[in-house]
């Protein structure tokens, strides 16, 4: 008998700046993304991602997978595996984009309408991210992004009108994507133009509480347009071990993590915790408050907590003794006793189990997880039906962690559904490579940015389809 509920969520996740391309279409300006042709994190030996003046040629998100005009046939596809919910970004630029206009770009709207009327067609729920990596760049260059308070009342005039648009076509929302990630990432998270090395932690705890705030706001607006919406913020879990079992070490792991339960605490209690007050004493951190802040963050919390999940990561107090990990955005130490992928991620299902538990434990909110899957090189084969990709090792990473996904609800964890990220292959977020392919559909298009852009259904493609089918039965079976 299968774990999960009956109306439990299957499903795909993307995000619009890293597969729609048409990046200039449709009166549609330019994002972060635009000018980062390497990706968002650092590169080697420096502190900053490379941000160019203009976009350039050799940034493969321009075009990405050119969803935007192929978007028929791959929700076809989508429906063909049997999704219930499908997780995508509105492009903040598409929609206003400079940022900072009175008025809205209608073919930006018109899109978006043509996109949820498409998944409705096949019963497919959207779940939409508000901002996912996406500041339009002119904020980020006249107002340093989220640094400036002034962003809180552009974000609330999009979502508002998003909001009014869309109000009985899309009931799931989150209100940024890896929240937490502005404290690591500033100019990718935050359009914060300040090269990281200038930036003080007053400056970025204090954008923090910029985009805090705007979330809340969020909250409270899109349940003033429609009471049904379910709005929900959405964070980069990432479990921390203690590298031994020395209290210092478990200390330094608890303090990693808390830097990450600052986001969910906000969003989920509506205050600021107090091993947060502690650190900001010592670190000099005065979070100015304008008139308003604390109640609307207080009175409007969302209504589930979802959240990113790849890899645990391992600290101790005395990091420099290890050597350290790669990872997705937050860094950490390497794990002994886990695999890791072709990117240094380390593979850890039962982190996700740890997670579900945690979550759930703290707040007894249900849970989305939104984000979760193994980016690794595919190998385009003939196959019976055509070309395709014999991608085992991406069935055994999923199906690993669904195992996980129902054990976590066999300890009673509420949880709403489950997107895999890059369910058709896409630009990766932080290298900006095509090569690091996540998705059941192989999409042809290569790290030069040749290829015919081609879909191909990968073996993984009929694995999930089956997965669903049997709402979970068949991870038992296969
Ligand atoms: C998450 C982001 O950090 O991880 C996605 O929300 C991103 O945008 C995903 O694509 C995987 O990371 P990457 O760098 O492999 O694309």
């Amino acid at each position: 008998m299968s774990l999960f509920p009956k109306d439990f969520l299957w499903g795909g996740a993307t995000a619009a700046n890293q597969y729609e391309g048409a990046y200039k279409e449709a009166g549609k300006g330019l994002s972060v993304q635009d000018v980062t042709p390497k990706g968002g994190l650092p590169e080697p030996g420096n502190t900053s991602p490379l941000i160019t003046e203009e976009p350039t040629a050799d940034n493969l998100k321009l075009q990405g997978i050119d969803f935007y005009h192929r978007y028929k046939e791959d929700i076809a596809l989508f429906a063909q595996m049997g999704f219930k919910v499908y997780r995508t970004s509105i492009a903040w630029t598409r929609i206003f984009p400079n940022g900072d206009e009175e008025e809205p770009n209608q073919a930006g709207l018109e899109f978006y309408d043509n996109l949820f009327d498409e998944l409705a067609k096949y019963g497919i729920e959207p779940l939409v991210t508000l901002s996912h990596y996406e500041t339009p760049l002119h904020l980020a260059r006249k107002y340093n992004g989220w640094a400036s308070r002034d962003l809180i009342a552009f974000y609330e005039r999009y979502v508002r009108t998003v909001f009014e648009r869309y109000k009985d076509k899309v009931k799931y929302w989150l209100t940024f994507n890896e929240v937490n990630s502005v404290l690591h990432a500033p100019f990718m998270s935050g359009g914060i133009t300040s090269p990281v090395e200038d930036l003080s932690k007053q400056d970025l705890y204090q954008a923090v509480h910029h985009e805090l705030v705007a979330s809340a706001l969020a909250t409270k607006v899109g349940h003033q347009i429609n009471p049904d919406f379910k709005i929900g913020c959405m964070v980069l879990a990432m479990p921390a071990y203690p590298m031994t079992p020395k209290p210092e070490d478990v200390l330094a792991a608890r303090q990693f993590e808390n830097q990450n339960y600052l986001f969910s605490d906000l969003h989920a209690r509506g205050r600021y915790p107090a091993y947060i007050r502690r650190f900001f004493k010592e670190n000099q951190i005065e979070i100015q408050f304008a008139p308003g802040d604390e109640d609307l963050l207080a009175q409007h919390t969302v209504d589930f907590i979802s959240f990113s999940y790849y890899m645990s990561v391992v600290q101790a107090h005395n990091p420099e003794a290890y050597s350290s990990g790669q990872g997705n955005v937050l860094g950490g130490l390497q794990n002994p006793y886990l695999p890791s992928s072709e990117w240094g991620w380390q593979i850890d299902p039962i982190g996700l189990r740890l997670v579900l538990n945690a979550f759930y434990d703290r707040y007894q909110l249900p849970l989305f997880i939104v984000e979760n899957g193994l980016g690794a090189k595919d190998v385009l084969v003939e196959g019976p039906d055509g070309p395709t990709v014999e991608d085992d090792y991406r069935i055994d990473y999923l199906k690993q962690h669904l195992l996980q996904v129902a054990q976590a609800l066999e300890d009673g964890v509420e949880v709403w559904g489950y997107t895999s990220w890059g369910c058709i292959d896409l630009v990766s977020a932080s290298t900006a490579q095509m090569s690091k392919r996540y998705g059941f559909i192989y999409v042809d298009r290569n790290d030069d940015g040749s290829g015919s852009l081609n879909r191909y259904k990968k073996k993984s493609f009929g694995w999930y389809q089956k997965v669903i089918e049997t709402n979970g039965q068949s991870l038992y079976e296969d």
